[in-house]
């Protein structure tokens, strides 16, 4: 690997690097070159191997200095996936370190390389948004793992180096070519899977947490309330972004269909039999597909959840994720209370996507609200209530759930465990 320097520049020109075919050409390249060093599993221990030699246990410190060099970017990300999503996720890894699987890590550097990505998994949002992945050969996923290698190069070792940005790149969005019966090519993100130590049962040490635990809290974000409104939100912010639509389904469009988007995203999401390979046999929007894919995923239908029932506090967590979900559904097979007050519940609406975006971020939040408020406005009275319903539900859920996992992070004896307070004030 060579270690030349690269001058970064400024973000909109590296925007613009990643965007043209030379430039993206560049990370797939790099990418590629993951994929070579950890692509099997006798490569993967190697190099865990290689960074355990060399590694302590990462600490509050030393993880708020890594994320303190990637501080720009956070700023930067688009809305959706802007810096509260970085914390929510970090968050959530922080509560899976309490996981007794996780804890008895055959590898710390694995482990902890895993951690990092979690919170670093999207930071290629910050010069992509990830509704421009579907333009590109290598999009957020691996634009994040290059800019990490960029910029932890002389922070980490090299081999740890490498975990975190294969953590990155492979967090979920790793597409590769898939030709399904009716001859029709998709694209999926690769399957990965936690191996085991030879041991029995009781005594098993997971390895390829540096994968699992970004891909295991981006989920744990990802499900439920959050993925909702942070999906209103990015189709909001793509439609003032792209104009003429290189998203199918943007801005009034969605919303348009929204009284459909929502019956049938709750239908799909509490029917167990499905699979995220049938989606091509599920017609549907694009939004309806997105949120079939993490539906699939609560309900241990996907590639992703194969190991859901190994890590008890994955479990756990996923489970009440789809109770929420369960609980929504409920809202809107009810009957729509009167409307008392639409400056109320606009106001709600403010508050819980200032929430998810993070208020600390609300530069990027400014366009995407704009036309969000547009779309908003031309809603039926009895459509608001709903909302209003539904909006206030969210708020009192994410409250427990944060509290929860808080809980749950102070109970792991992962040094870091002593940051899960700092973190839960930034998601909070
Ligand atoms: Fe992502
Ligand atoms: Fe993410």
């Amino acid at each position: 690997m060579t270690r030349k320097k690269i001058n970064l520049g400024d973000i909109a020109s590296l925007r613009e690097q990643m965007l043209s075919t030379e430039g993206n050409k560049v990370i797939q390249k790099f990418s590629a070159m993951l994929h070579e060093k950890l692509g099997s599993k006798a490569k993967y221990v190697e190099v865990c191997q290689e960074a355990e030699a060399n590694w302590e246990e990462l600490t509050p410190d030393r993880l708020t200095k890594i994320l303190a060099l990637f501080s720009p970017y956070i700023g930067m990300q688009s809305p959706a996936h802007c810096g509260a999503h970085t914390y929510r996720d970090g968050f959530g890894a922080l509560a899976l370190l309490a996981d007794p699987l996780v804890q008895h890590a055959l590898f710390k550097a694995d482990r902890d390389a895993g951690v990092i990505a979690a919170f670093l998994h999207d930071i290629g949002t910050g010069i992509v948004p990830r509704y421009m992945d579907g333009q590109l050969a290598a999009g957020h996923a691996q634009i994040g793992a290059w800019l990490v290698y960029q910029i932890l190069r002389d922070v980490l070792e090299e081999n740890m180096l490498l975990l975190v940005c294969y953590g990155t790149d492979k967090h979920m969005h790793h597409f590769e070519d898939v030709v399904d019966d009716d001859g029709q090519t998709t694209r999926f993100a690769s399957p990965f899977s936690v191996f085991y130590h030879a041991g029995d049962e009781d005594k098993r040490k997971p390895i390829g947490l540096a994968v699992f635990l970004p891909r295991a809290s981006d989920r744990l974000e990802n499900l439920g309330w959050i993925h909702l409104l942070r999906e209103i939100l990015s189709r909001a912010d793509a439609e003032e972004n792209v104009p003429g639509g290189v998203i199918r389904y943007t801005g009034e469009k969605f919303f348009a269909a929204k009284g459909e988007f929502l019956t049938n995203m709750f239908d799909t999401i509490i029917r167990p039999e499905w699979k995220v390979q049938d989606h091509k046999k599920t017609p549907g929007t694009a939004t309806e597909w997105v949120v079939l894919l993490f539906g699939a995923a609560t309900l241990r239908k996907a590639d992703y959840s194969e190991h859901d029932d190994e890590f008890v506090v994955l479990r756990h967590l996923i489970d009440g994720k789809l109770e929420q979900l369960k609980a929504l559904k409920r809202i809107f097979d009810a009957e729509a209370p009167r409307l008392t007050s639409r400056p109320y519940a606009t106001s709600l609406l403010k508050q819980l996507m200032r929430r998810v975006n993070g208020s600390a971020y609300m530069n990027v939040f400014g366009g995407a609200w704009g036309i969000l408020l547009r779309v908003w406005n031309k809603l039926s009275d009895n459509d608001v209530a709903k909302w209003q319903q539904v909006l206030t539900q969210m708020s009192v859920d994410l409250d427990d759930e944060f509290a929860h996992m808080l809980k749950i992070a102070q109970t792991s004896d992962h040094p870091l465990s002593a940051l899960a307070k700092e973190i839960y004030s930034l998601v909070n």
